[in-house]
């Protein structure tokens, strides 16, 4: 069977439509089958999207920066879904410069192919630290150190929720002629239950995600002293939850292409839907972590120098590639402000460099 046939076998065997969660669940991460299980590429231009990383270097030596300000000798630093493994490589790179290696690299990768892919990458660049960089299967305990996930919340399945007769219900996915088909599942949705947002209009369709909150639970659970490092495309909830946004976030990318169908090319392309950072924030204080930031990734990359990693390149040639690089990242127009960086702690409040320009926090 292949994925699409597995999917409606799933629906057929459930009797009733399936949570969109569910969906992207099997779209994405089906062994072998799903989007970041199989061995498609997926990142950069011959791949379907183009992350920060893969946009500049300048990307992964700003984040080194603010790491080690804060990484004690001893420490580590954990990655989730690293990718090609490109951020890993530019962190280890620019802390071996500031002579501030970490004691150990982990990555926690779900998907065998890309950790393949990440060994190679280390291998190839930085071969003298490959022996520093570790693959977990699991969360660790007792983590000490920094903890990054950069587009990695945006990449869990979401629950699509629409409003029809002043209540909410949860969009699920059912079968239709063609193939798949919005439909409703279940009763009216609670807030007790649910993060819902104030009424709007008339099929107001929106997301909620609960994997990602849950998944702030289990980091609280596997750290001792860290400080996490969220960044992503998303916005706080007044900004998520805007009357305007009448169709919510979700979006689909295959050859760079963005739809927002995601019932084609399925195992073949990338579904994702926005962070609600107020609702991450909320789970991270309740749970016991503090708040340390908020920013724009412009704001953030700025705080942390990116601009005089750009005016110490002294070869014209490549000062004019890096530069367009940069704005790639800062620009509003580009990643600039539609990607966010949030910081969360275990211990004091402290206040990082990278939110020196901008802390937005006030806002979530
Ligand atoms: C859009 S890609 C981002 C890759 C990389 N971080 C980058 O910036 O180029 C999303 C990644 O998040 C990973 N991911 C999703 N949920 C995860 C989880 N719970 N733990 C670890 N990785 C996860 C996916 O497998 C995928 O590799």
């Amino acid at each position: 069977m292949n994925l699409e046939e597995i999917i409606k076998d799933t629906i057929i065997q459930n009797q009733a439509p399936i949570g969109f969660d569910e969906f992207m669940q099997l779209s994405l991460y089906y062994p072998k089958l799903g989007y970041y299980r199989s061995g498609s590429e997926k990142f950069g231009e011959k791949g379907d999207f183009i992350t920060a990383p893969e946009t500049s270097d300048l990307f992964g030596f700003c984040l080194a920066k603010q790491c080690a300000e804060v990484l004690s000798p001893d420490a580590s630093i954990l990655e989730f879904g690293a990718g090609s493994g490109v951020l890993a490589a530019q962190i280890l790179f620019e802390l071996g410069r500031l002579k501030k290696l970490p004691e150990h690299y982990y990555i926690l990768e779900l998907s065998a192919e890309l950790k393949h892919r990440q060994q190679q990458t280390i291998a190839n660049v930085l071969p003298e630290l490959l022996d520093r960089v570790v693959w977990l299967d699991e969360l660790p305990r007792g983590f000490c150190g920094v903890i990054i996930a950069n587009e990695v919340l945006d990449a869990m399945p979401a629950k699509r929720i629409i409003q029809q007769k002043e209540c909410f219900y949860e969009l699920g996915v059912g079968l239709s002629q063609a193939g798949f088909d919005w439909q409703i599942k279940g009763a009216k949705l609670s807030k007790d239950d649910y993060a819902l947002p104030p009424l709007m209009s008339e099929g107001y369709v929106t997301e909620i995600n609960q994997q990602a909150t849950a998944w702030i639970d289990s980091l609280y659970n596997a750290v001792d002293d860290a400080l996490i490092l969220l960044i992503d495309y998303g916005m706080h909830r007044d900004e998520y939850f805007h009357p305007q946004r009448k169709d919510g976030t979700l979006r689909c990318y295959h050859h760079h292409q963005a739809s927002d169908n995601p019932f084609v090319n399925i195992g073949e392309q990338d579904i994702t839907t926005s962070v609600n950072f107020s609702d991450v924030t909320d789970q991270a204080s309740s749970t016991g972590f503090n708040v340390i930031g908020y920013a724009t990734q412009a704001m953030f990359l700025l705080s942390l120098g990116i601009d005089e990693y750009l005016l110490s390149e002294t070869d014209e040639n490549k000062r004019i590639t890096l530069a367009q690089q940069v704005k790639q990242l800062i620009l509003p127009s580009a990643m600039g402000e539609s990607f966010k960086v949030l910081a969360l702690n275990t211990t004091q409040q402290v206040k990082l460099t990278g939110f020196k320009e901008q802390d937005l926090t006030h806002k979530l």
